[in-house]
């Protein structure tokens, strides 16, 4: 018997399947949560300009850039960052820098994925009809909001103070939302994960349309949807000289779409070597984006403008991130004809959302352990799972967690490492062979103009803003206090550490390796 040859990576089984599950990787929570309440926060109309030219000076050039290092790391057996930086930079530095891809993803996952049980339990709240009766007579909006306030604290855990506040039903959602992601990502890449979207986006889509056309029609005497879309599409020219709008704007593209956490790298790394990255890449952005803006804008602000008005639906964006999702949109669809249905699609709508995302996201550490330690895809996936169940006992019962680990990883983190794959790609690895590898078997040619925009205008737009955020943000998060703060931070340090550890002995392994033959 000879040597042991090297476990052939998974690729994706179809160009549908692929396009589907990079889309899917990320529709998340992102388009139907995040979105809604950043633009309403933000002014609507004065938040689209800048949202729109973030998506194509940073989302798509970066779309392009993840795509590429990861089909070039997936032809060379490699599917994470802290590998695939080796490949254009041999310094240990790349290798710390890599680990940030891996830390984001799994930092977020473990907060995200507690937020999309909610879903599912919300979801079979409504379904059994055990979701909040409304107040009788309620006539202001606190009251009418106050049954699922105080439903959305059963959810919440320790948020608000009380250690055993989680219900029942937010316990069993959350065991089997992790059973089922669980399920999906054993079967794998093209069997689990592609086999999944296949199903589940197009049911996503005609989930978010049935909601959008019953939104629009809505008309109160307090206002109605068609102002609420009028708010979102008409357009501030005035907001561009606010810096925070842009930052918010720019911070939208880089979650929504998925890019800074090194998970886009890995899905396109089960790219084939000659598999075209720049019309597959563009068409998963765009449909990212009709979720966002088309869908995803159309049901949570409409539906408030036309219950609130416009003022009382930004106060409700500003009060809270969970807010309209998850209080506002259960209220107003509960006090509507066939409300339970309604509740049920917007909650299972999230559900699938979010699920897409975070099999995309634990995909990402489950790559590691196959890839750069050679673990079989069962053990890889029961150890990611058991981190991931283990460490959201501190986002349930540390408070501040969620919003601390959120600030570091999923804002800021995730523009520093967009920065750093434009630097290591672009500028490490060199512009011009960057350009070439993106063009690569190419179903379209990008335009040359775009290869100024991606070496430089992208990279000094995220300097920008994270200047800003240094400036702007950062001293006010270090003037926060108390124990739990500190905690939340200690433990993103311990696992930054162990995840460091783990990529160095990964390293030595494959030096090991390669000495033997
Ligand atoms: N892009 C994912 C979302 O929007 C993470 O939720």
């Amino acid at each position: 018997m000879g040597m042991k040859s090297p476990r052939r990576r998974e690729s994706w089984g179809s160009r549908t399947g692929l396009i589907l599950a990079m889309a899917g990787g990320a529709i998340g929570l992102g388009n139907f949560l995040r979105f809604p309440v950043q633009a309403a926060e933000n002014g609507g109309g004065a938040f689209m300009i800048p949202y729109i030219i973030a998506f194509f000076l940073i989302g798509i050039p970066l779309m392009w850039i993840e795509w590429s290092i990861g089909r070039y790391g997936g032809a060379r057996g490699h599917g994470t960052a802290p590998a695939i930086f080796s490949l254009f930079w041999k310094s240990p530095v790349s290798r710390l820098i890599g680990v940030l891809g891996l830390w984001i993803p799994l930092v977020v996952v473990i907060y995200y994925i507690y937020i999309e049980s909610w879903t599912l339990g919300y979801s079979i709240h409504f379904l059994l009809g055990t979701s909040p009766e409304l107040a009788a007579g309620a006539n202001n909006p606190e009251e009418f909001l106050k049954p699922y306030s105080s439903f959305l604290g059963t959810y919440i855990g320790a948020g608000n103070g009380d250690l055993l506040s989680p219900s029942v039903m937010a316990y069993f959602a959350f065991i089997a939302t992790l059973v089922i992601n669980l399920i999906i990502l054993l079967r794998g890449v093209s069997r689990g994960i592609e086999a999944f979207v296949k199903f589940a986006l197009p049911a996503l889509f005609i989930m978010a349309i049935i909601l959008f056309i019953r939104v629009l029609t809505l008309d109160t005497p307090s206002g109605n949807a068609i102002e609420g879309l009028n708010f979102l599409w008409t357009p501030d020219f005035n907001a561009l000289k606010n810096p925070g709008v842009w930052v918010a704007a720019a911070g939208q593209i880089f979650f929504t779409l998925s890019l800074g956490f090194g998970s886009m790298i890995v899905y396109s790394s089960y790219l084939r070597a000659d598999q075209d990255i720049t019309l597959n890449g563009l068409t998963s952005a765009t449909i990212n984006e009709t979720a966002e803006v088309i869908l995803g804008g159309s049901i949570a602000i409409p539906a408030a403008v036309a219950f609130f008005g416009i003022a009382g639906a930004v106060s409700i964006a500003q009060s809270g991130a969970f807010n309209l999702g998850f209080v506002s949109l259960p209220a107003i669809f509960a006090s509507m004809p066939a409300g339970q249905f309604l509740g049920f699609l917007w909650f299972f709508l999230l559900f699938f959302a979010g699920l897409t995302s975070s099999l995309f996201l634990t995909q990402t550490i489950i790559a590691f352990f196959e890839d750069d330690f050679g673990i079989s895809r069962t053990k890889s996936v029961l150890i990611t799972m058991g981190i991931i169940g283990i460490s959201v006992l501190m986002v349930v019962f540390v408070n501040q967690t969620l919003d601390e680990w959120d600030f570091w990883a999923g804002t800021i983190g995730i523009v520093f490492f967009g920065l750093m794959e434009v630097v290591i790609f672009m500028w490490v690895f060199g512009g011009e062979k960057a350009w070439a590898e993106i063009n690569r078997d190419g179903t379209i040619r990008i335009p040359r103009f775009f290869y100024y925009i991606l070496r430089y205008i992208t990279p000094l737009f995220m300097l920008i803003l994270l200047g800003w955020w240094g400036i702007e943000l950062l001293p006010e998060e270090l003037e926060k206090t108390g124990w739990t703060i500190w905690v939340a931070r200690a433990y993103l340090v311990l696992l930054f550490i162990v995840l460091a550890i783990l990529v160095f002995m990964a390293d030595r392994r494959r030096k090991n390796k390669e000495n033997e033959s």
